[in-house]
């Protein structure tokens, strides 16, 4: 039974969904953020549910401050590395700061988080880790090209994980959500094909962890229709993607 779990960038949107999803009487919650606020907002809700809650105030971009708020965690079930930031083209280019923004929270604060915690695992022959990416992650976006390939490196690390750690007793889980509404969301101004309640959202990667689902990916026709655009050429699918629209930039 999951007893104690981690949940990154748990102050808002999809981590604050699973925060709740997972709050019952029994269960411990270690939730991080950088805003304090959102994350007391989180922790009033997963309390009234009966869960006993931990608050990180944390930048997952810190390698050292993350590893010492895990390794003062005496015992971790599941980690959830959501924590995450997105940013597009808006019709341009990216910033040089920006791509380091992405790559720095998306990815090193995906490292920063499983590495203190795989170790902990190891020592115990189990647990899990999941690892939020994206259906952005199986094709290089034109529009938001630092996001989509952070997301790929996140997806196909954590494919590659979970055939190493299994051996350690350790599940290692993909999550390759669509579009889904939160702060993230709320600001496209675009149309969002299949757009998602982050509570749908959250009930469905719970599902699949709970069935050690290697790859988490839904709605299923987007992941479709984004998995059959990989198998053909570039020289076909390069002039679609690129009329895509653009997510603002930072
Ligand atoms: N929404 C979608 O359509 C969608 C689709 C696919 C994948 N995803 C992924 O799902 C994850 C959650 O996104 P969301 O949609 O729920 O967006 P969100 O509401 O903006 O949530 C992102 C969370 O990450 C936290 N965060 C950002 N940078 C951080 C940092 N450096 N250190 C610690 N926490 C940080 C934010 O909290 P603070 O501001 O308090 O730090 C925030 O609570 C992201 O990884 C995102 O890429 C989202």
């Amino acid at each position: 039974m999951l007893t104690n779990i981690l949940i990154t960038g748990a102050g808002s949107g999809i981590g604050c969904a699973l925060a709740i999803a997972y709050a019952r009487s029994g269960v411990n919650l270690f939730l991080c953020g950088r805003d304090l606020q959102k994350l007391q907002a989180t922790k009033s809700l997963c309390e009234e549910l009966g869960a006993t809650v931990f608050l990180e105030v944390l930048d997952v971009a810190d390698e050292q401050a993350t590893k010492n708020w895990i390794e003062k965690i005496e015992d971790i079930d599941l980690v959830i590395a959501n924590a995450g930031v997105s940013a597009g083209t808006a019709g341009g280019t990216e910033s040089f700061a920006q791509v380091k923004k992405i790559f720095t929270t998306n990815l090193d604060g995906v490292l920063h988080v499983i590495h203190p915690a795989i170790e902990k695992m190891k020592q115990k022959e189990s647990g899990q880790i999941a690892l939020i990416s994206s259906l952005a992650g199986f094709r290089g976006l034109p529009s938001s090209p630092a996001y989509s390939a952070s997301k790929a490196a996140v997806r196909v690390y954590g494919e590659a994980l979970r055939g190493n750690l299994s051996r350690f007793g350790i599940k290692v889980n993909v999550v390759c959500p669509g579009y889904v509404k939160t702060p993230m969301t709320d600001v496209n101004d675009f149309y969002m094909p299949f757009l998602m309640s982050a509570e749908k959202c959250a009930q469905i990667i719970k599902c699949g962890l709970a069935r050690n689902k290697a790859r988490i990916a839904f709605p299923f026709l987007l992941y479709f229709v984004l998995w059959f655009v990989t198998l053909l050429s570039p020289t076909i699918t390069d002039p679609i993607f690129s009329r895509l629209p653009g997510k603002k930039s930072f």
